[in-house]
């Protein structure tokens, strides 16, 4: 058996967290390898709606184990909110999920850099979850992050005492001011807590299934175009969302990927700045939100919304060397018309390409767009592809055939059971 894994194309929140849980019962072991409380992944089942942050989308299926590997940042108080929100809802998340020793913990002070930051660039403000990540990052390639499995040294009172004082000291010279006492109070109890889990060395743990011929699917947060190396820069998250980002955030050799699944929306979504070729803000893209209900899963925030983008899907696809595609939300397409979906960009000097340029954020590009007809019906109680309309499998087809990769999966609706196998 090898390791699949199953990661965003687009700028997120394409619908990974529901595609995790459906596929789930196929493998024994779900990882997570980057990210962090940046991240909300829904799953919809039996009339309910959940919210995951941190923890890896298999918890619900009980036969199968969950790890948060070494490529994540922790924020411990959210953490434990999700772990007691979980119990609550009868899910026993200690016997399931293991936590790397090695992955970093976000400290309240990493979430006041990361607001302070967002102030400090007005205009040019990432539009960034403040969540902590790129901070919490910032330390760890910086060397000077505090890890989860420091949590149970004898100094970590003195270390975390230190790292704070060098955050406060920018916060200082920032002159931004603040008040740290009720989050630092909760995120003490929240590492009491959290020595209390299963933490581990997971690159050990996973290896061992590897050689015990465990099947495993390494879940991705974010999307491809918010990688810190290929995403729109600097207008991205602060870790790699691609798969070469699963194999040094779980500890894995490149040897033991398999399949790469990929997951896109049949239209795009963009949350926080930084560019979109095909944007519509206007009421294409109203419709869209609405229809869709393009609302941030962590943060509330508007999805900003718009037509597919063929050549940021082809660049998504040969990054991470996607070998099976998933098309999410094409209920949310049911009432247009017309779809439009962009093939090309033109530059301009009036060149046509299909590649993205070195920089998004500082070449103009045009979408060159090529029209289908709407199926204009809803696919509910749909089960099978045969069943889809005409004009939706001609629209998967042409997806199909520019981009050079077959589309296995097609979901009409958030919930586990409206999913379509090809
Ligand atoms: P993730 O971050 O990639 O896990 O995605 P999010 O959970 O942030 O956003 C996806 C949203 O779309 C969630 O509200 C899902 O419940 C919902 N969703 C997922 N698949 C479908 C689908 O096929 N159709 C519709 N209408 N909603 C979907
Ligand atoms: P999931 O896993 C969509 C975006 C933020 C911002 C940029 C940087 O649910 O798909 P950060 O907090 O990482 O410093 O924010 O990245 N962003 C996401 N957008 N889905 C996510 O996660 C995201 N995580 C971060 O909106 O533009
Ligand atoms: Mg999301």
């Amino acid at each position: 058996m090898s390791v699949h894994i199953l990661l965003g194309l687009q700028w997120g929140d394409e619908g990974k967290g529901k595609i995790v849980d459906f596929l789930a019962p196929n493998y024994e072991v779900v990882a997570r390898f980057q990210g962090g409380p940046n991240a909300g992944h829904t799953l919809v089942f039996e009339g309910n709606k959940y919210v995951l942050h941190q923890i890896p989308s298999g918890i619900f299926r009980p036969d199968v184990k969950n790890i948060i590997g070494n490529g994540l940042v922790i924020d411990a108080t959210v953490l434990k909110q999700e772990i007691e929100k979980l119990a609550s809802q009868g899910v026993d998340v200690k016997q399931n999920l293991y936590i790397s020793h090695k992955a970093h913990l976000i400290l309240p002070t990493h979430k006041l850099l990361d607001t302070a930051s967002e102030q400090r660039k007005g205009d040019q403000k990432i539009g960034s979850t403040q969540r902590g990540i790129g901070p919490t990052y910032k330390d760890k390639v910086g060397r000077n992050g505090i890890r989860i499995g420091d949590i149970l040294l004898p100094n970590f009172q003195e270390k975390y005492a230190q790292t704070k004082a060098s955050h406060e000291e920018i916060l200082k010279e920032w002159k931004f001011e603040y008040n740290l006492e009720e989050a630092e109070k909760a995120f003490l109890d929240a590492v009491d807590f959290l020595k209390t889990l299963p933490l581990a060395d997971t690159e050990y743990l996973i290896n061992d299934y590897i050689s015990q011929q465990k099947s495993i699917l390494a879940e991705g947060a974010q999307g491809a175009l918010l990688d810190i190396d290929f995403g729109s820069y600097p207008f991205v998250t602060s870790s790699n969302t691609t798969s070469a980002g699963a194999l040094t955030g779980l500890g894995i050799a490149p040897k033991h990927i398999g399949e790469v699944l990929g997951i896109f929306k049949a239209y795009c979504t963009r949350v926080g700045s930084g560019p979109f070729p095909t944007e519509q803000d206007n009421e294409i893209g109203e419709k869209i939100r609405q229809i869709g209900m393009e609302f941030g899963a962590t943060t509330g925030r508007k999805r900003r919304c718009g037509w597919l983008d063929l050549p940021a899907l082809k660049y998504a696809i040969m990054i991470n060397g996607v070998s099976q595609l998933l098309m999410m939300k094409a209920d949310v397409l049911n009432t247009f018309e017309e779809l439009l979906v962009c093939t090309h960009y033109e530059l301009a000097d009036g060149t046509k390409t299909d590649r993205l340029p070195y920089s998004l954020v500082d070449t103009a590009v045009k979408p060159i767009y090529k029209t289908f007809k709407g199926w204009n019906c809803s696919l509910e109680g749909m089960q099978t592809f045969s069943q889809l309309p005409k004009q939706l499998a001609e629209y998967v087809h042409f997806i199909e055939e520019n981009v050079g990769v077959p589309i296995k999966l097609i979901s009409t609706g958030a919930d586990r059971n409206q999913t379509i196998l090809k």
